[in-house]
């Protein structure tokens, strides 16, 4: 029987996670009269001792939180939370701390909020540990396979459109060409739908190569045609000419992608006499008030995942199909990486528009 169950977020935060805790908690609730635990901080909860967690109940849900941004329960980005050293060098098992978080909570069950990374370390720990896991896929970045949307998405492509309207009317005034750079990692979505959206003239992806003479020639096209101001949006991951991606390595040895919108300004402010600006959007597209469809996505989501969890259908994920939720398993999720694709719609739909998208037809 499933009576007391855990949840937990993992990895960047986006929109849409308050809405999904906020769902699992009345279900499992409502439904089921489970007992719900919050733990603090993704899997870093599991680590302290005592360990940090919150019994959710009605109260929790009180106030503003399925509209606000981010995640009540706090999250964690990074890698180490697994793999550790101490003062010595001597590797930390923070696995067997993490199971015997769990154990010691006395959970039947775990419903994970998390991206691909996140499912493939909870993956790991729960066959290490034999936790009885479910997952529901949240990212910004779209890229989780096996489903066809992810929790905080739609709020990303929402604030980037944004971004590109305010961008437009400042461009128009100063005849300038208005660079974005958006996140995304290593996938392209939001560049490329907020570029659709946002009616860019220039969308770069990591996965459509593209060259500083396409860029320019599109930009000349356009003076030619007495159209003197442009957006462009560039995804994070995209490369410089040569190859190399920028990366931004802070003091604590964290590495991240970001700066590749300056180089695309100075390469075009270097070969024509077009002003650039660039506006990296950053994390304002993860912090967002959640969309409605972001909101409906996570709440639609948590309930499926209680119920599966009520079934003891474990090591499953939770998947948007054909208008309906569905459950897949985690590890088809985690081996179908998601990027955009050539043969897209959207990337036809882009080049119908004109837009230039580098150097394919
Ligand atoms: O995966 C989500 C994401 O926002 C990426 O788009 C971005 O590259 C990365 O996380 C940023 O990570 P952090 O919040 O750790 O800076």
């Amino acid at each position: 029987m499933i009576k007391k169950i855990g949840i937990l977020t993992s990895g960047g935060d986006c929109g849409g996670l308050n809405a999904a805790i906020r769902s699992i908690f009345f279900r499992a609730k409502n439904k089921y009269n489970m007992t719900v635990f919050g733990i603090k901080n993704g899997t870093t909860g599991f680590l302290q001792r005592p360990i940090d967690y919150v019994e959710l109940t009605s109260e929790t849900f009180s106030g503003y939180l399925l509209k606000q941004g981010g995640t009540f329960l706090g999250t964690t980005n990074k890698a180490s939370t697994i793999n550790s050293v101490d003062q010595n060098g001597k590797l930390i098992d923070q696995a067997q701390m993490i199971i015997d978080g769990y154990n010691q909570l006395k959970l039947d069950g775990l419903i994970i909020i998390g991206g691909d990374g996140s499912m493939q370390i909870l993956q790991d720990l729960a066959k290490k540990g034999n936790l009885d896991i479910v997952a529901i896929p949240k990212t910004i970045d779209n890229d989780v396979g096996a489903t066809e949307g992810s929790i905080g998405f739609d709020t990303a492509v929402q604030v980037a459109t944004q971004a590109l309207d305010n961008l437009h009317s400042t461009a128009v005034s100063h005849s300038r060409s208005m660079i974005l750079e958006v996140m995304g990692r290593d996938a392209g979505h939001i560049a490329l739908s907020s570029g659709i959206a946002g009616g860019a003239d220039i969308i770069l992806l990591p996965e459509i190569k593209y060259s500083i003479e396409g860029i320019i020639n599109k930009l000349n096209k356009m003076k030619k045609n007495n159209l003197k101001h442009s957006l462009v949006v560039v995804a994070e991951a995209v490369k410089k000419e040569n190859g190399k991606k920028v990366i931004h390595e802070y003091k604590d040895g964290q590495k991240r992608l970001g700066g590749i919108g300056e180089y695309i300004a100075n390469e075009i402010m270097l070969k024509t006499d077009i002003e650039c600006r660039v506006t990296a959007l950053g994390h304002v597209q993860r912090g967002a008030a959640p969309t409605h469809n972001d909101r409906i996505l996570a709440s639609a989501f948590g309930v499926y995942a209680v119920d599966l969890l009520q079934q003891k259908k474990f090591d499953r994920m939770v998947a948007w199909k054909d208008r309906k939720v569905v459950d897949v398993p985690i590890a088809d999720a985690i081996s179908t990486y998601k990027n955009v694709e050539r043969n897209d719609a959207l990337v036809e739909t882009a080049l119908s528009l004109g837009i230039y998208i580098g150097d394919i037809n």
